[in-house]
């Protein structure tokens, strides 16, 4: 709060100082010209007479920008000479979108997302994102440290724009525990995800799963979770395909509403007991956005992103009588055939009941996609989003009046970058922050097509959509990557952006929380009366009634003292034993009787 505080300070400073200043470049009569051009006119920018945008604040202000930074943000701004000047009369200027989830040429069901990390963010650029955050993903038993190094080898040569990675926990062992405490404090990862699906490869169980979040919790880090229970989804698609159900509807059957609903409860459930901070990610439906809402409300620390695909679309596609078409929105969790879904969750993303937007952007060709034509659980998982997510966040939350153009800002970058511990760099206007900027023309609409799009997927989820909302120009550290809708992006022009532990929107309120709700020991006299002798073998009851309540209460007495301990190891152990810690022991007469659901 206080550094967003002294931003504004320093954003008002800027703007009272500039206004005293007169105007130093001459009357436009086109869209953008450079005046007095040199050699550092590419690295001078001034965009004037556009409304700036930021998630709590509008004002008509230019934005100068130098070697990447914002400079200065007022009216009558006075700039050196050598600056292009890029007109946005009419439009607005607003931080560059951030998209929290993508998987560029993610290797994956036997084959490789064919966005790769150029094609990828070069159609992040044309659309609005100047920053995504992609998945390192190391397969079962890879050390997560090199499977970083290995991401960012294939993306550093390749993107134009921005990124940084979240890390896969696919798997449980004291190594990755250490990695994660590496990534974090060295490596600038401060995100997890750990898989509650995809049984017999990336899938972890409820132990893996506490031991994840109590790593994340102990490195300062935001654990993430897919949550769909992939136990479910691997029985009933057996179910289907042993019934003939093979097309890519089996694929939506096969993990309805409740299978993730009931994962994310069970996610919130779990690293709320570690008190560990949580971010869902693709929260697809109605009813896992509801435990997502429901749990906030709760005090846990959660937060939920949906996607571009499941805000602009729906799973009614599954059963469309092309196979191709049909197999094109497989994704997991899958769109919802409910058609009132995309409003929904928008509702809730308007409303703050979820924080961010992603894409999930995983894109597979048709002949990728026929590696299920006769088995829906081959059909590699993925769909289209990082191109059109700002366009279709525009279309149906602000141009259907459900989100105002800051709130617009804050659910497409501002609260991602506060999230991922990147703000003010990331998701503001102001000066001192990265100079990622689009110029956006809320006015202009386009057709979404897979003809026309930049992605190099050869279909588009969202094919024949008119939207509101382009991104007329686009910087990214300052630099012009789509003028007029043109994209000139460069490969390998964007930077890794390390992202620091103990975010503040995470965790600042953390330690008052923990001690808030820390475990109290009550004190009392021990207990002096007899105990049952269990290796007795008797099996006769021998006990009057009141004798046998008075065992049933000692025994009930030392049976929560012995579940006390181990929560109390669980909680204060950076690993927890898969082992149940139960007493053995064979109670043929339990006191009381054999009554089912009682104590014993
Ligand atoms: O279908 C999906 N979501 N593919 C990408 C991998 C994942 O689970 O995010
Ligand atoms: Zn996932
Ligand atoms: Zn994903």
């Amino acid at each position: 709060k206080m550094f967003e505080d002294s931003v504004l300070d320093n954003l008002e400073t800027q703007i009272v100082s500039s206004s005293r200043r007169h105007v130093s470049a001459e009357p436009l009569d086109t869209h953008t010209m450079t005046l007095n051009a040199s050699p550092s006119a590419q690295t001078r920018v001034l965009i004037r007479g556009g409304r700036v945008v930021n998630d709590d604040m509008m004002l008509d202000a230019d934005v100068y920008i130098e070697d990447g930074i914002i400079k200065q943000v007022g009216s009558n701004l006075h700039t050196p000479g050598g600056a292009k000047v890029i007109e946005a009369k009419g439009h607005l200027v607003i931080p560059g979108g951030i998209d929290t989830h993508t998987h560029m040429q993610l290797p994956f069901m036997g084959t490789f997302a064919v966005d790769d990390f150029y094609t990828g963010t070069r159609a992040a650029l044309a659309g609005g994102t100047t920053m995504i955050m992609d998945f390192a993903l190391p397969s079962r038993g890879e050390s997560l440290v090199e499977a970083f190094h290995k991401w960012r080898a294939w993306a550093d040569p390749k993107v134009c724009c921005d990124y940084s990675l979240h890390v896969g926990v696919t798997w449980w062992g004291p190594k990755v525990e250490a990695e994660i405490q590496e990534l974090s404090r060295d490596l600038g990862v401060n995100s997890f995800k750990m898989f509650m699906a995809y049984k017999d490869t990336w899938q972890l169980d409820d132990t893996e799963l506490l031991n994840a979040f109590t790593a994340c919790k102990g490195a300062g880090a935001l654990a993430q979770v897919h949550a769909e229970n992939g136990d479910a989804i691997k029985e009933n698609s057996r179910k289907l395909l042993a019934q003939g159900i093979t097309g890519p509807e089996g694929h939506e059957l096969s993990r309805p509403e409740e299978v993730e609903a009931e994962a994310t409860n069970r996610a919130c459930v779990l690293a709320n007991q570690v008190g560990c901070p949580l971010y869902v990610v693709h929260v697809m439906s109605k009813s896992a956005a509801d435990v997502v809402r429901e749990k906030r409300k709760a005090g846990h620390i959660v937060f939920g992103e949906p996607i571009a695909a499941c805000l602009g679309t729906t799973g009614q596609h599954y059963t469309h009588t092309c196979w191709r078409h049909a197999a094109a929105f497989v994704m997991g969790p899958p769109l919802r055939p409910d058609p009132t879904t995309p409003s929904y969750l928008m509702e809730l993303l308007a409303n703050g009941d979820l924080q961010c937007t992603g894409t999930d952007h995983c894109t597979f060709n048709a002949s990728q996609k026929a590696l299920g034509k006769d088995d829906f659980t081959k059909i590699p998982n993925g769909v289209n989003g990082v191109e059109d997510r700002m366009s279709i966040i525009w279309e149906n939350g602000v141009t259907q009046g459900k989100m105002d153009p800051c709130r617009f800002v804050a659910v497409t970058s501002t609260n991602a970058a506060k999230i991922f511990n990147i703000y003010p760099k990331k998701g503001r206007i102001a000066v001192g922050s990265d100079a990622d900027i689009v110029v956006w023309n809320p006015h202009a609409t386009r057709v979404i097509s897979a003809k026309t799009h930049h992605q190099a997927v050869d279909f588009n989820i969202f094919e024949g959509m008119e939207v509101h909302g382009i991104a007329h120009y686009v910087l990214s550290r300052g630099r012009v990557v789509v003028e007029e809708g043109e994209v000139r992006a460069v490969s390998g022009s964007g930077e890794f952006v390390a992202n620091p532990p103990y975010s503040p929107a995470v965790y600042a309120r953390t330690p008052a929380r923990d001690a808030a709700r820390a475990w109290k020991k009550v004190e009392r006299a021990p207990y002096t009366g007899p105990v049952i002798d269990l290796s007795s073998s008797s099996t006769s009851n021998g006990a009057t009634t009141a004798a046998g309540e008075e065992r049933c209460v000692a025994r009930r007495s030392a049976g929560q003292q012995q579940q006390q301990q181990e929560i109390t190891y669980s909680r204060g152990s950076s690993t927890i034993e898969n082992s149940p810690k139960r007493p053995s022991v064979k109670v043929n007469q339990p006191p009381g009787g054999n009554t089912v659901g009682s104590f014993w």
